[in-house]
């Protein structure tokens, strides 16, 4: 009974694309909503380069779930979170080069900067999550820090092309996972998660929550965002827990 928040980066992407106003990322959070999401995530880069400031605004005030600022530690951003006030924030390294999130937050080279983020988020009311690799070390950081959640990235066992891969990226999941919830953190996971490789986590409850973009946006291309929502959502029920 795991929850889902819908990343609607993509949509602005496809926006992006052409530098006009549609299709809106706004409108799509709405949609996501409606077709039963437990939150909308949108992540500002520091470089614009999908969602934008208008975004960040408007999404506040019309999703009605969870709203999940996803954002690098950087100062602008912190005083964007402490202004527009979302639900939660979840930090992640950002690198202007990248696709997409390479990695989780270096937390034994970024301690201090991230202890002193998550105490200006919380500050201001901000719950605040942890992007971070499977690894079982840098769950207690983020429990020493005195973060609520850790998203585990899941991009390497989703990537993994061998059976032999799958087993041992999944095998960190689950470790780093039964860590953090043995040490009291409430449990995420997201990157690169599909229909197929969400059904791999019945082997992980105490994942709560799932964190997809994606896969969601590209099935909505071909058969509507009500459908791919409600599909995903039905395969996040399957697994996992519900914290309340
Ligand atoms: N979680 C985090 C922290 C991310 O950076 C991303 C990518 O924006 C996602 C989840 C969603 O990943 P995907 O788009 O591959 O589902």
């Amino acid at each position: 009974m795991a929850l889902l928040a819908v990343n609607v980066d993509h949509v602005a992407t496809i926006r992006q694309a052409r530098g006009g106003t549609s299709p809106d990322p706004v409108a799509a959070a709405v949609l996501v909503e409606l077709a039963g999401a437990d939150g909308v995530v949108v992540h500002l880069r520091e470089d614009r380069r999908h969602i934008c400031d208008r975004d960040v605004r408007l999404v506040r005030q019309v999703v009605k779930t969870k709203m999940i600022l996803e954002m690098a530690a950087t100062d602008e951003m912190l005083s964007i979170a402490a202004e527009v006030g979302p639900y939660q924030a979840t930090l992640v390294p950002e690198r202007r080069q990248e696709v997409t999130t390479e990695g989780g937050l270096a937390l034994g080279k970024v301690k201090d900067q991230i202890a002193g983020a998550v105490e200006r988020l919380h500050a201001a009311g901000v719950k605040t999550s942890l992007f971070l690799d499977p690894v079982v070390s840098h769950m207690e950081l983020a429990a020493d820090i005195g973060a609520d959640i850790v998203e585990i990235h899941t991009g390497r066992f989703c990537d993994a092309r061998t059976r032999a891969e799958k087993k041992e990226t999944f095998a960190q999941i689950a470790a780093a996972a039964e860590a953090a919830d043995k040490l009291g953190l409430t449990v995420h996971a997201g990157h690169g998660i599909d229909y197929h490789s969400i059904r791999a986590f019945s082997a992980a409850p105490q994942v709560s929550e799932f964190s997809i973009g994606h896969a969601i946006v590209a099935k909505a291309v071909m058969v509507g965002l009500d459908r791919a929502v409600y599909e995903m959502l039905a395969l996040a029920r399957s697994v996992g827990r519900q914290d309340l």
